[in-house]
C-alpha cells in the first residue's frame, strides 16, 4: 500500500517542519487539499503555500483539487510540477479535455469521485487516467468517519480498472486508519490518504508503517 498523508491535519504554523517530518517518516506522496470555498464549504491554500510545501517535501506531491474552476487551478499549479493533480468529476463539464491538459504539463492525471458517484462514470476515461481517487468521506474537512460503502465501490472500480488500464492506481481518501486499512487492501486500494490518523498518532513513522499493509 502506498501512503499519502494529508497536510490538512498538519500544524499550519509549522508547515515546512511537518512536511519534512512525514517525508522522513516514510510516506510515498504528500497529499495537498486545495479547497475554494465554493465546491466545498471550506477554504485552504493556493499556489504560494503549495510552492513552500513542494520546497520542503522530499517526496512527490499529490494535489487534490476541490474547486469549481478546475482549469484555472490546474494552470496555477502546473509550474509546481506535482506528481498528480486530481479533480472532481462532479465539478467538471469536460473531464476528458482536462485530463489531456494536465498530462500536457507532464503531470499525472487523476479524477476524484464523491461518495455518491458511480465508478462506471469513469469507465471510458480509464485508459487516459493515471489514478482514480474515491472519497470515503464528503470532501471539505479532515477528521470525518469512513463511509463503509466505498469498499464495494473499490471492488467494482477494480474490475473496470483491471480490464481497461491496470496501470491506473486506485486511491482512497477520508477516515482511513489502522482500523480499516486491511479491508481497503482486500477491496483493491493501491494508495491511501490519511490526515488525522497520521498527525494525531504519537509517532508519524509508526502511523505510516501501520498503513503499509
Ligand atoms: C477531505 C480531504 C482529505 C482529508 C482527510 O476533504 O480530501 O484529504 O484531509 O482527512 P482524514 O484522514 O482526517 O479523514
Ligand atoms: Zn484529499
Amino acid at each position: 500500500m502506498l501512503v499519502a498523508p494529508s497536510i490538512l491535519s498538519a500544524d499550519f504554523g509549522h508547515l515546512a517542519r511537518d512536511v519534512q517530518a512525514i517525508c522522513e517518516a516514510g510516506c510515498d506522496f504528500v497529499h495537498v487539499d486545495v479547497m475554494d470555498g465554493h465546491f466545498v464549504p471550506n477554504l485552504t491554500i493556493g499556489p504560494v503555500v503549495v510552492k513552500s510545501i513542494a520546497k520542503a517535501a522530499s517526496k512527490p506531491l499529490d494535489i487534490h483539487l476541490m474547486v469549481e474552476n478546475n482549469t484555472f487551478f490546474v494552470e496555477l499549479f502546473a509550474d509546481i510540477q506535482p506528481e498528480y493533480i486530481s479533480f472532481h468529476l462532479e465539478s467538471e463539464k469536460h473531464p476528458h479535455r482536462l485530463i489531456q491538459k494536465i498530462k500536457s504539463y507532464g503531470i499525472k492525471a487523476s479524477i476524484v469521485l464523491n461518495p455518491h458517484t458511480l465508478p462506471e462514470e469513469v469507465e471510458f476515461l480509464l485508459e487516459d487516467l493515471d489514478m482514480i481517487l474515491l472519497m470515503s468521506v464528503n470532501p471539505g474537512f479532515g477528521g470525518q468517519s469512513f463511509i463503509p460503502t466505498v469498499l464495494e465501490k473499490i471492488q467494482r472500480l477494480k474490475k473496470l480498472r483491471d480490464a481497461r488500464n491496470p496501470n491506473c492506481l486506485i486511491e482512497v481518501d477520508g477516515g482511513v486508519s489502522d482500523k480499516n486499512i486491511q479491508a481497503l487492501k482486500e477491496a483493491g486500494a493501491d494508495v491511501v490518504v490519511a490526515g488525522s490518523y497520521v498527525f494525531k498518532h504519537a509517532s508519524l513513522k509508526e502511523a505510516i508503517a501501520s498503513l503499509k499493509v
